[in-house]
């Protein structure tokens, strides 16, 4: 079966995604990218681990992220605001403005109704803002990721944390717990911190509706609820969030 592969090799997470001439979803895999492993040739093993398709078979792939200059298997490297754009504009049409909130950095990508970029911001020089914040802090209340959503939901109120850099944020989430605040207003109070920094970087580059919310930030509720208190709009966000970029570009590369 003919296919095109895109691979996010992102900071935190590793994504791939395969479509097929018409931009179909075959397959996706995501692996942690982590320290000195092939994180790359795990995701594709996985990825043709899970569909009919043949390595041979493939007709071109397009690596992005952080790490695509690392992937020897690559046609072609395209940056990840252009995937993102890409990869949400066939899902979300009617979407202007993406904030991509990663492992590591996070991004307001503002697109035309065509899906061709106007105007772009980024943060990678600190964690506060990005999805480390959340693995560092749910390290500290030793609660999963994928729970925090429903803390959140429970939540009574908001627990401020008035710090928004990572490691002083830190110090006072600990603080908080020994005063004794429940988990579930901290958690609220921690996703109230993280979309107080995006909605900063997303006012720069002028909110167009409508909205969506991409990355591994998306799988979190409670941040598009935050986020949609602080920017003051409804938030989309596409099935899959964490794939977008990969999605991109294999789009790109089935172009
Ligand atoms: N199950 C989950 N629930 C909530 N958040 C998650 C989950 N899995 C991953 N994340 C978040 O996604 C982030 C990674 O997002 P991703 O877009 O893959 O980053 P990158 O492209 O920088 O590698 C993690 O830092 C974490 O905050
Ligand atoms: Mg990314």
């Amino acid at each position: 079966m003919e296919h095109y592969i895109g691979i996010d090799i992102g900071s935190t997470a590793t994504k791939c995604v395969a479509v097929d001439r018409g931009g179909n979803v075959l397959a996706q895999a995501v692996v942690p990218s982590g320290a000195g492993t092939r994180a790359d040739v795990r995701a594709i093993d996985l990825l043709y681990g899970s569909f009919a398709g043949k390595r041979e078979e493939c007709a071109g792939t397009i690596a992005t992220g952080y790490g695509r200059m690392l992937y020897a298997g690559a046609d072609k490297q395209i940056s990840e605001i252009t995937c993102h754009a890409k990869g949400l504009h066939r899902i979300l049409p009617e979407v202007r403005t993406i904030i991509d909130v990663g492992g590591q950095d996070l991004k307001a990508i503002i697109i035309d109704e065509m899906g061709m970029i106007e105007q772009f911001a980024m943060n990678d020089k600190c964690a506060a803002g990005t999805g480390r914040f959340l693995e560092v802090m749910c390290r500290v209340m030793n609660i999963e990721l994928s729970e925090m959503s429903e803390y959140d939901s429970r939540a009574r109120e908001i627990c401020q944390i008035s710090n928004t850099c990572t490691v002083f944020a830190e110090s006072e989430v600990i603080s908080k717990l020994a005063q004794g605040y429940a988990i579930e207003d901290i958690v609220a109070g921690i996703y109230d911190s993280i979309a107080r920094k995006i909605s900063g970087l997303v006012k720069r580059v002028g909110i167009r509706r409508e909205v969506a919310l991409t990355g591994g930030g998306g799988l979190n509720e409670g941040l598009v609820r935050a986020l949609e208190r602080h920017i003051g709009v409804n938030i989309q966000v596409p099935p899959q969030p964490q794939i977008i970029g990969a999605l991109g570009a294999a789009l790109l590369a089935a172009d």
